[in-house]
């Protein structure tokens, strides 16, 4: 650090300039990223409630009403009765908090998830020091029920099931996992991705399954605010059916203007939950609806160009991710990168992976293909 500080032009200069090296999502080549541009006002929103901390919610009770709203309406969208949960800040803090809220409730310490879960799910036993048990894949790239069964123990704290998996957006049989769990085993669903697009598949009319506070035996769910949401980095909705359950992470708080913190984090940033309140009230169902309706036209336009072309997809998409497979995935996608296209990968299977977020339009996937069949020889 220099004595003296830089002056605002020359810190502004260098911003820019690191600025301008990032990949934009109004570019269109990043099809690899489960977020996307921020709904417009979102931003002026966030920035209005920057210095909000609700770590320390007796100084910010306006911010902490927009999060018990929030938990409210998202409660409501996912058939839950009452709301009791937590703004925070992502899939993983969500995820993390899920398995920990599951080892203090039940006192045991064996997590089942399945090959495909989000790598959160390790961190998760490796910070909480609980025993990963992993099971594999059915023929559709969803938890294998049978293996669950196998695997649960007289230890197994919970069990994770994604609805929308970060590789493919397959929905685990979370009906039949909520049969097996009942209320002795603890149910966490991962909807980070899938939480504000799978409400609204239904409503268009694409297939797709039960995942929510309907089944009776879930008993916590994450969606992101970052990722289908529409809003502002960083903001995921944990949500729990018992309220009682997130007591279990309480600590004490002598110096705040709460007595018990129940959060991970200590100082939250609380300018995603203003930005989230607004894309939620702005957008209402028929918002999201729409979004999720030109993602998924979208989505089997990309499917029925790479099948013209020649390459095969794994699987029918079940929401708006599409894995592409061709002979040599890690290269195709470092030929691609190339070409300044930012594609991911999954490995079950071995494929590439487009997200088909609301950037990443029909033109986008046209100029996207060309550059495919070139460089995959489809
Ligand atoms: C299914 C799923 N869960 C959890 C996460 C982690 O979310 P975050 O990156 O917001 O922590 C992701 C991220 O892509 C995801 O796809």
């Amino acid at each position: 650090m220099e004595e003296k500080g830089a002056s605002f032009e020359k810190a502004m200069e260098e911003l820019e300039e690191a600025h301008g090296k990032d990949f934009l999502f109004e570019d269109g080549r990043v099809l690899g990223s489960m977020c996307t541009k921020p709904m417009d006002g979102s931003v002026d929103v966030h920035c209005k409630f920057i210095e909000s901390n609700l770590g320390n919610p007796g100084l910010y009770p306006g911010t902490k009403q927009l999060e018990e709203r929030i938990l409210s309406m998202v409660s409501s969208l996912l058939h839950g009765n009452d709301f009791h949960g937590q703004v925070q800040a992502g899939g993983t803090e969500s995820n993390i908090v899920a398995a920990w809220v599951a080892r203090n409730v039940s006192g045991k310490n064996e997590v089942v998830y399945c090959e495909n879960a989000h790598f959160s799910m390790l961190k998760a036993c490796d910070v909480l020091r609980m025993k990963p048990v992993e099971v594999g894949l059915n023929e559709n790239f969803e938890m294998d029920v049978g293996e669950v069964e196998d695997k649960i123990t007289d230890d197994t704290a919970i069990v994770v099931a994604s609805a929308g998996s970060t590789e493919l957006g397959a929905i685990d049989p979370i009906e039949q996992l909520s049969d097996i769990c009942g209320d002795k085993t603890f149910l966490h669903v991962d909807a980070s991705f899938g939480g504000f697009v799978i409400p609204f598949l239904e409503e268009l009319g694409y297939p797709t399954r039960p995942f929510d506070f309907q089944l009776d035996g879930v008993s916590s769910l994450v969606l992101d605010g970052h990722k289908m949401g529409m809003s502002t980095i960083p903001s995921s909705v944990f949500l729990l059916r018992k309220e009682e359950d997130l007591r279990s992470i309480a600590v004490e708080s002598p110096y705040l203007t709460s007595l018990h913190s129940t959060s991970l984090l200590g100082t939250r940033s609380s300018a995603g939950v203003a930005a989230l309140y607004f894309a939620i009230r702005t957008l209402g169902r028929e918002g999201y609806r729409e979004i999720v309706k030109k993602c998924m036209e979208n989505t089997m336009y990309l499917a029925s160009e790479v099948k013209r072309i020649g390459l095969g997809v794994p699987i029918e998409p079940v929401m708006n991710i599409c894995g592409i497979l061709v002979d040599d995935p890690a290269k195709v996608r470092e030929e691609l990168d190339g070409k300044n296209w930012k594609v991911s990968m999954s490995r079950h299977p071995d494929c590439l992976r487009v997200v088909v977020m609301p950037h990443v339009t029909r033109q986008v996937i046209d100029s996207f293909v060309r550059d495919l069949e070139d460089v995959s020889g489809g």
